[in-house]
């Protein structure tokens, strides 16, 4: 049987960001059945390439209560691409109490761009101690429970 294909693209200036990214994507590679790569922004240097996965992972830290400028570009860039339907998500993370507010815009900015993409889990927001981290403790384990809860609803459809 074919492995169910997934992507997670994250923005990350300290590396928070990219150590969660890397906690939800061993939570879905943890399923057995679900395989998933892990890029930054700028490493996906052509978004046609995104055709070859069933789905599609967003996450970026809390700039300024918006989505770090560089997802938004991505995903500016990502949504000249023609694609099919996929499977998606998204994640932010933020300090103090901002929880969730990046990624409501996160998701917004998803739904406007790339309709293609439906969320099939609500999404995922990690908190960091400061603006340069740490991630605030148990966060990861967290983000690991939501890459295998993200495996269940793509195994499910
Ligand atoms: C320019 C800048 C603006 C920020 N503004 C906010 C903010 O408005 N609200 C917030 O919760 N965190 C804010 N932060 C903190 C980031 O959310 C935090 O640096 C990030 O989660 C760490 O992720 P990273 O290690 O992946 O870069 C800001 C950080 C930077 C660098």
């Amino acid at each position: 049987m074919l492995k169910t294909k997934t992507i997670i693209i994250y923005e990350s200036i300290y590396g928070n960001t990219k150590k969660v990214a890397d906690a939800i994507a061993e939570g879905i590679r943890e399923s057995g059945q679900v395989e998933c790569s892990v890029a930054k922004t700028g490493e996906v240097h052509h978004t046609d390439d995104l055709a070859g996965y069933d789905a599609i992972l967003f996450g970026c830290p809390n700039h300024n209560q918006e989505p770090a400028r560089n997802m938004l570009k991505f995903i500016e860039r990502a949504s000249i691409v023609d694609l099919e339907e996929k499977m998606g998500a998204a994640f932010d993370t933020y300090t103090g109490g901002n929880r969730g507010i990046a990624l409501g815009k996160l998701e917004e900015a998803i739904a406007q761009r790339m309709p293609c993409v439906k969320f099939v889990i609500e999404g995922f927001s990690a908190k960091v101690e400061d603006r340069k981290g740490p991630l605030t403790e148990g966060e990861l384990q967290r983000a690991n429970e939501f890459g295998r809860q993200v495996a269940e609803k793509l195994l499910d459809r």
